[in-house]
């Protein structure tokens, strides 16, 4: 079976003749992969910056962002058949009886730090012909989100950020409006962060670092979203022009970007942190200046990775949501198709060069 895989120690990436998996278990499901969705994390895993293999195996099947078919189900299996279509979450549990996180179904907020990812940590990925996986770990996708359904992975980052960001604000003794927001990057985790947003309510202006025109500004413009550039204009220009946000939604991995931007934060706001920045970036802050900040204007700023169970099911609703409300916008975001063959040059941006999200497409 084809798949596309990562050798840390020889640092190559190729496409091997891996085994083909069976049901090993009557919950288990078999599912043939149609797509994969590429991101920044998958870049990292190319430059042997991050990822690792499972254990025992010289290679890494990459690929956590995923759309499949069901072709078998185990004995056991309820709610699944042949013919569905899937999406599977990213993330499994540490095997430590101390870990109340992976012990109450939530390895995303895991304590010790021994979860696996499949693609990414210590499990393979979905860049095969064929993959096997629990059926505790899937989601059942409607028909009419197949040719968006790829993007489930990277919106529910967004649904989990904006779940917490609902209970934090919980704090406050009256319920607020949901406000403005700044969404900082407008790769696809901004993009799909600013349907988020909007849909919930939230003014919601990205903020990112590339002069209009782009393909990204279009893209969040007709949303509804402006786009202002970072090269042009400056955080208190930013404040003159959309207000002081009440949430800032940082989707761009940039800490000097996301520092500078917090100064803007409105009281009593929050700043959600979701990129995982690849490249040491030294910083100077004013700390003081900063404390104070955070203090007497009652702010929060949240940090957040992976999702859960839940955030996967609504990240499903909102996907039919985004379609009634912008047709088409879904479809924007998805630049291009390519062959597993091409995997490593779409990730390092050697093919299909720019654009928002490159999938990789099985037959
Ligand atoms: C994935 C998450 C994962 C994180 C850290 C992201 O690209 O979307 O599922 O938890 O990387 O490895």
């Amino acid at each position: 079976m084809k798949a596309v895989a990562v050798f840390p120690k020889q640092r190559e990436v190729r496409v091997v003749d891996a085994p083909e998996p069976r049901l090993q278990s009557p919950t288990q499901v078999k599912v043939r992969t149609r797509e994969v969705g590429v991101c920044g994390t998958d870049k990292d895993i190319l430059q042997f910056t991050y990822g690792t293999p499972p254990s025992g195996s010289e290679y890494l099947i990459l690929g956590h962002e995923c759309l499949g078919e069901v072709v078998e189900v185990g004995d056991a299996v309820r709610g699944l058949q042949r013919g569905d279509l899937v999406v599977p979450r990213v993330r499994r549990p540490c095997p430590h009886a101390t870990c109340p996180a992976c012990r109450h179904g939530h390895p995303d907020f895991c304590i010790t730090g021994d979860y696996t990812e499949r693609g990414i940590k210590e499990a393979h990925g979905f860049c095969s012909e064929l993959f096997t996986e629990d059926v505790a770990y899937l989601h059942r996708v409607p028909a009419e989100l197949r040719e968006v359904a790829v993007l489930t992975e990277p919106l529910t980052i967004a649904e989990k950020a904006l779940r917490e960001v609902k209970r934090i604000q919980e704090r406050l003794p009256w319920r607020p409006e949901p406000g403005r927001a700044v969404v900082l990057g407008a790769g696809p985790v901004g993009q799909l962060g600013v349907m988020a947003l909007l849909r919930r309510g939230f003014a919601t202006t990205v903020y990112s670092r590339s002069a209009k025109p782009n393909v990204k500004a279009d893209s969040a413009e007709a949303l509804g979203a402006p786009y202002l550039s970072s090269k042009e204009v400056s955080t208190e220009e930013l404040v003159r022009r959309a207000g002081a946000p009440d949430l800032i939604y940082e989707a761009a991995g940039v800490a000097r970007a996301a520092f500078e931007t917090l100064k803007a934060l409105a009281p009593n706001g929050v700043l959600v942190f979701t990129g995982v920045p690849s490249d040491p970036e030294a910083l100077s802050l004013d700390g003081a200046a900063l404390l104070k900040q955070l203090v007497l204007r009652n702010q929060v700023v949240l940090g957040t990775v992976n999702a859960a169970d839940s955030d996967f099911e609504m990240a499903l609703e909102d996907l039919g949501r985004f379609r009634a409300r912008w047709p088409g916008g879904l479809e924007r975001l998805i630049t291009a198709h390519h062959p597993p063959e091409d995997f490593a040059d779409v990730v390092m941006g050697k093919k299909g060069g720019g654009g928002i999200k490159h999938v990789i497409s099985f037959g």
